[in-house]
């Protein structure tokens, strides 16, 4: 049976939950916090090795300024506040993002939630803010190539797999199951490079109602799907 060992989730759907009940989107985003801790739970009860979770896009400097606030202040008191609890399950976090316009705040609040749990060992949660898909990608890219010119690396030694080493998080594995909740059926620039083989889950739960039941039901349908990596096997029907 198929063991999903990274899950990744876009956690969508907040502000639809929200305004469906007469409430401001932001409040769908702290309903969020209490799904997101079920189902690090329940990942952790399941044995996923890594669950990356999308706090916040590149492309999320769109929305409102009052909810880019709402979302950064949030971030940042998400991590604070949640730090000690995901030390004693025993969670390390790592963050996958950019650094510009990220507020210096976020970034000392997830800096420090890397440092206070670097030594444990049960699951990695990669919190992806200010993360873009495209954005990772052109970054290893300018880096190696930063490299090429240093004479670190010659052109002609550019592979798949040395580019990914200039990844943000270089030695997490590839995604093998990619969630998305809210019913929308698209990867919104999620870890592109990191799922070329992952199997993609729409589910139209919202994220405040999904939790680890859910979680447990996806991974149940992932253990069923048959994973051939770009191989094929020749099956004649009546052979
Ligand atoms: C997508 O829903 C959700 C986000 C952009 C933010 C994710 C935040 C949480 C899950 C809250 C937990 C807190 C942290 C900091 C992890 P949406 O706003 O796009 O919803 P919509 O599709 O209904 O508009």
């Amino acid at each position: 049976m198929a063991e999903a060992r990274h899950v990744a989730i876009v956690m969508d759907g907040n502000g639809r939950w929200a305004n469906a009940r007469g409430l401001p989107r932001t409040e769908g985003h702290r309903a969020g916090e209490d799904a997101l801790m079920d189902v690090i739970s329940g990942a952790i009860e399941a044995g996923v090795e890594v669950l990356s979770v999308y706090a916040f896009s590149t492309e999320n400097w769109r929305r409102s300024p009052r909810e880019i606030a709402f979302l950064m202040n949030y971030s940042r008191d998400v991590i604070r506040r949640r730090r000690e609890e995901l030390r004693s399950w025993g969670v390390k976090v790592v963050w996958s993002g950019r650094q510009p316009r990220l507020w210096r705040s976020v970034i000392n609040e997830l800096q420090a939630a890397e440092r206070y749990t670097a030594d444990c060992d049960t699951m990695i949660l990669n919190f992806c803010c200010n993360y873009g898909g495209r954005n990772e990608i052109a970054d290893a890219a300018m880096e190696l190539a930063y490299d090429v010119r240093r004479g670190v690396v010659e052109p002609h030694q550019v592979t798949p797999e040395l580019l990914g080493r200039y990844m943000y998080q270089p030695d997490l594995p590839d995604v093998d199951l990619f969630i998305r909740t809210g019913g929308e059926q698209r990867t919104s620039n999620f870890l592109l490079w990191e799922s070329p083989y992952a199997e993609m889950m729409f589910v139209d739960e919202p994220w405040p109602d999904f939790d680890q039941h859910s979680l447990r039901a996806c991974l149940d349908r992932f253990a069923g799907r048959e994973r051939r990596f770009g191989g094929a096997v020749d099956a004649v029907a009546g052979e």
